[in-house]
């Protein structure tokens, strides 16, 4: 079936099944689909993308077409992709004549006619919260230790096998999101903040498990009885960016010399050709960079723009991106280099993952540090130009660039292949639809071992470094 098009799969589930005159209870005009999408040029293709073949499968099912939105075309708020916000926009708009939202990322594929009929199932009269459901295997910094004396127990929605809510609940959801701010700031993983906020300690629904919503390649063994499949691991855009257009800047303080800067150097430093670290202190050995800026304890954001400065001026070779990390980063630069053969080096890019402050409220996202900051030069030349500072050297870098960003009206572009903990931290059935990029920290954990597991392709070079960087 591997030179079958989603449409033929359909036509033949329609010839199997579906009785001669077509017959849902449910119609797909009372389904609204909205795609998580993102500002980023690619990102915006990749919806339009999507959207196009919701709307062509309406057509062949000789069905009026539903509402296809782009979650990021919706108003002008930042904030919106955290979709809580966005609630009393969705009831009002169909609060009265729609029957669910169907969310999903862009590289969801939905198979819309068998979708209708598992939508079917359930009254929507009801409320209903359906998804994939994942669990924590322990309890989790990002998650603030839910759970902590049972994590498995909380189950929350895979978003890339799409997700819905009925439209009661969507409703009722509305209610509360305009009398009750939610109760943390940060957003931080949202499909778990999501769940939390709709179960409301039991007094709202919990995730329903729809084994018909799936993760699966459409090609897999077992995918045919899927609603929705995963259209891509990692989005392939051609040939990936050059090492020689990638500048990598470690920030590091003397105190990590010894422990942190050793495991960089024996996992993914050889696969830099442009790299250098950032200290507090010059020492030849590594070499390290002292920038001039006292180590502080917490936040970096002095250390952070000077480096920014660096990266613009003629102290380093020109490129078209920066990537800026910690010392106790783990990241697969190949991986990245494929990734960013995605993005345009000419826009203002901004990429890693993405947290929100303080989003229902008018605040801003960031890219969380620890999981890596990915700039293109534009991005860096309009932060500096915008005369955007630390308000202190030991604010937190990552979001005070967030602030700037908001401010320049730059989108922060996510990528769920970054991650800002250990691969322990998220759920194991996330991950294994994933080609992870990046993992931090190394607290209670091998890092040299995370690294050979989750980061390492076969057949990666692991001979000595280029001499380039002995140039530079
Ligand atoms: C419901 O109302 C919205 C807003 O007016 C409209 O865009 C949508 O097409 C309507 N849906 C149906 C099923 O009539």
């Amino acid at each position: 079936s591997a030179h079958f098009s989603p449409y033929d799969h359909m036509n033949l589930y329609l010839q199997k099944y579906v009785p001669f005159n077509l017959q849902f209870t449910l119609y797909l005009k009372e389904v609204v689909f909205v795609i998580q999408s993102q500002r980023n040029s690619f990102h915006a293709q990749q919806a339009e993308i999507r959207r196009t073949s919701l709307l062509e499968q309406a057509e062949s099912l000789g069905q009026s077409p539903p509402a296809v939105l782009l979650l990021h075309s919706l108003s002008d708020n930042e904030g919106d992709w955290s979709i809580l916000p966005l609630m009393p926009h969705l009831s009002s708009l169909f609060g009265k004549n729609s029957s669910w939202i169907v969310f999903l990322e862009e590289e969801t594929s939905v198979q819309v006619a068998k979708l209708l009929q598992v939508l079917d199932h359930f009254d929507r009269r009801k409320e209903w919260f359906l998804g994939k459901p994942l669990h924590d295997e322990e309890s989790t910094i990002i998650h603030h230790y839910a759970f902590a004396e049972n994590p498995s127990i909380f189950k929350y929605p895979d978003f890339t096998a799409s997700w819905a809510l009925s439209i009661p609940l969507v409703n009722r959801l509305t209610n509360k999101v305009k009398n009750e701010p939610l109760k943390s700031d940060f957003t931080i993983d949202l499909k778990h903040e999501i769940a939390l906020y709709i179960w409301e300690n039991g007094r709202g629904p919990q995730l329903t498990a729809v084994p018909e919503l799936c993760t699966l390649p459409q090609d897999a063994p077992g995918a045919e009885r899927c609603a929705t499949t995963l259209g891509r691991h990692l989005p392939s855009c051609g040939k990936p960016v050059q090492k020689e257009d990638v500048f990598v800047a470690v920030k590091t303080c003397r105190k990590f010399h010894a422990d942190r800067v050793p495991v960089v150097k024996r996992t993914w430093e050889k696969q830099a050709l442009l790299l250098e670290y950032y200290s507090d202190f010059a020492d030849p050995t590594i070499p390290t960079v002292n920038l001039g800026v006292p180590n502080t304890d917490r936040g970096h954001c002095g250390k952070t723009f000077a480096i920014l400065e660096r990266y613009v001026s003629d102290a380093v070779p020109k490129t078209n991106w920066l990537l800026i990390v910690d010392d106790d980063t783990l990241i697969s630069l190949p991986r990245l280099q494929a990734l960013l053969g995605c993005y345009d080096p000419k826009e203002p890019v901004c990429l890693g993952e993405r947290y929100g402050y303080g989003l229902s409220q008018g605040g801003y996202s960031y890219i969380t540090g620890g999981g890596g900051m990915v700039f293109s030069h534009e991005a860096v030349l309009r932060i500096l130009r915008s005369g955007c500072k630390c308000y202190s050297n030991d604010a937190p870098d990552d979001m005070v660039l967030g602030m700037c960003l908001n401010a320049l009206k730059v989108p922060v572009t996510h990528s769920p292949l970054f991650h800002q903990a250990r691969p322990e931290d998220y759920s194991r059935d996330f991950l294994s639809h994933q080609i992870p990029i990046s993992f931090h920290k190394h607290w209670n954990i091998d890092p040299i071992a995370v690294f050979h597991k989750w980061l390492r392709d076969d057949g990666e070079s692991t001979g000595p470094q280029n001499d380039f960087k002995e140039e530079l």
